[in-house]
């Protein structure tokens, strides 16, 4: 006998108990094979789960999932999201050090609705991408792009990581931050200008700040610490940033290529 059902005998008293503990034992795979807690696709309300997804979710996987600030949802394979299970803990939780939110405050049968719909998504053709990404990534290399952005551990550290770029946002999206940099700015990127009280001015992207103190980095990497009280001036330029328009720097077909090569970039190869 294990150990742990010996202790339970002895503690129990023999026989009495071990016929209940071979009881409890024959019941057990029978537990298991129940229903999980969370409700499957079948009985989920889809048209509930469709206004919740437009209502919450939209606005950054965009109306029809296909992404936007959010991933592209509308495909067969989620990273995160592998099963029915890790998707509601995705929803639920968010997805710690992104841009994707918790929503601990539906209540689990909502929570099953909006998984469910967010399946449904991923049952369409996959999105036609114009461009050629191998093209793409010679133009890549060709570019400044290197100096501000790591990729493969290679790189400047001034804009965010794009390893993972293409299952973190849509080609849309991609394609905008490289026509409209300034019309969004990633979490934890903000430009700022500071003009200390000496007349010393300086423009970075934002390290740290509390109420009294700010750090940010220039642009060339230079860590910069002031007092508040020290500057006369610390503009938040939220409508600004460093990388400028590629549109008119490339052609027509470069942008797609790029586009295509950056989209390409999840991460899991
Ligand atoms: C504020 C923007 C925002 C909102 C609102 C938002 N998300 Fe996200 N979501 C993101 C971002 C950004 C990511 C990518 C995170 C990463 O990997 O860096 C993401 C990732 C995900 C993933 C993981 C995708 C994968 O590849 O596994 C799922 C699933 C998801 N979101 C579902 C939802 C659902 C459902 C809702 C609404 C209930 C929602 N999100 C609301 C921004 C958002
Ligand atoms: C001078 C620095 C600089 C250069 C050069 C630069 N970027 Fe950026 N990039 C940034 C910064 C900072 C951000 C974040 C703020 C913003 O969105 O404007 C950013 C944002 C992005 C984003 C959006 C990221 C997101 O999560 O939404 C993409 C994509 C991107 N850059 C790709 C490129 C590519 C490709 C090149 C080269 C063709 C390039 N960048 C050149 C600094 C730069």
């Amino acid at each position: 006998m294990f150990g742990w059902q010996q202790s339970f005998a002895d503690h129990h008293g023999s026989p009495g108990a071990a016929i209940k503990l071979r009881f409890m034992i024959r019941w057990i795979p029978l537990v298991v094979l129940c229903p999980p807690p969370w409700v499957s696709a079948q009985t989920a309300d889809l048209e509930q789960g469709k206004q919740l997804f437009e209502s919450l979710c939209g606005s950054c996987h965009g109306p029809l999932g296909n992404g936007g600030r959010g991933a592209n949802l509308a495909q067969p394979q989620l990273r995160h999201a592998t099963d029915d299970r890790a998707l509601q803990n995705v929803i639920r939780r968010g997805i710690p050090g992104t841009e994707m939110p918790r929503h601990s405050f539906l209540n689990p049968s909502k929570l099953a609705n909006v998984a469910a719909y967010v399946r449904t998504l991923g049952r369409v053709a996959p999105e036609e991408i114009p461009g050629n990404a191998s093209r793409g990534e010679a133009a890549y290399a060709s570019l400044d792009c290197v100096i501000c952005h790591t990729l493969s551990g290679k790189g400047g550290i001034v804009g965010p990581v794009l390893d993972e770029i293409g299952a973190r946002r849509s080609a849309a999206h991609i394609r905008d931050a490289l026509v409209e940099p300034e019309a969004f700015t990633p979490d934890g990127y903000l430009q700022l200008r500071a003009v200390t009280k000496d007349g010393l001015a300086l423009t970075g992207m934002r390290v740290n700040e509390d109420g009294f103190s700010v750090q940010f980095r220039d642009f060339s990497e230079g860590l910069h610490s002031f007092w508040k009280d020290e500057l006369d001036v610390l503009e938040k330029q939220w409508q600004r940033s460093p990388m400028v328009s590629y549109e008119g720097r490339l052609t027509p077909e470069q942008m797609d290529d790029l586009v295509a090569y950056l989209v390409s970039l999840t991460g899991s190869t």
